[in-house]
């Protein structure tokens, strides 16, 4: 079984998805974190971040392993270098790439052979796995969205003002809606949550809910 969480960045996806793996013993897929890897490992080797070509071949030439625990580069265990600033400053030259789209899709896909998946994205549900059981679109304002993150960066000794967090994610949402692959758009069947207010409890609970009741009413008809 395959269960989707997709949103933008900030709306608590990776922590509720994680805690929804957990709760019904299912794998986690972080689908961010493979872009992520590509564009650290486009940093580390100097690549021309303008050449597409060398970047979906680099993409191509990888090792990428992502599991709950960890995500390690040809090897090499970079799950927190990923998170960094610079990282995210150039992840749209990856993910904006639709051949690393493509070959990451696929990847994706045999990951998900291996078992019950809880898969976390921008188009999980739209072009990764379309036939999910259970697809959900997870939201929050743009206030919350912003305060978690500048949250998430203090966390890591990132010390940004909440402006400089808001006006990046705008930048970032921008480009993740205007992306002509892998678009970030909720899936039709998806059902859509706006997480403001809401504890991580209070959010899984309700994503046990939705998906016990998109099953039961897949099973109907
Ligand atoms: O969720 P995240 O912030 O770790 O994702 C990193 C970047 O990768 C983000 O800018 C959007 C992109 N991404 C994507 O295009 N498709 C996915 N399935 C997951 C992430």
């Amino acid at each position: 079984m395959i269960i989707t969480i997709d949103g933008p960045a900030g709306a608590g996806k990776s922590s509720a998805a994680r805690a929804l793996a957990e709760r019904l013993s299912f794998h986690f897929l972080d689908t961010g974190a493979m872009y992520r890897v590509v564009a650290l490992a486009a940093l580390r080797r100097g690549i021309d971040l303008q050449d597409a070509d060398s970047l979906a071949q680099l993409a191509h030439d990888l090792q990428i392993e992502v599991t709950a625990a960890s995500v390690k580069l040809d090897g090499q265990d970079v799950t927190s270098e990923i998170r960094k600033g610079e990282v995210t400053a150039v992840i749209h030259f990856i993910a904006d790439n639709p051949e690393i789209r493509s070959h990451l899709v696929e990847l994706q896909r045999r990951i998900a052979l291996n078992g019950n998946y809880v898969t976390e994205g921008r188009d999980q549900g739209t072009v990764a796995f379309p036939d999910a059981e259970c697809k959900i679109f997870l939201t929050a304002s743009p206030h919350e969205r912003a305060r978690r993150r500048m949250q998430d960066l203090h966390d890591r000794g990132e010390m940004l003002s909440y402006e400089d967090v808001l006006s990046r994610q705008n930048e970032r949402d921008a480009r993740d809606r205007a992306r002509e692959v892998g678009t970030l758009i909720a899936a039709e069947d998806a059902t859509h949550i706006n997480t403001d207010g809401m504890g991580l409890d209070e959010v899984v609970g309700c994503l046990e809910d939705v998906c016990r009741k998109q099953r039961q009413s897949r099973a109907a008809s």
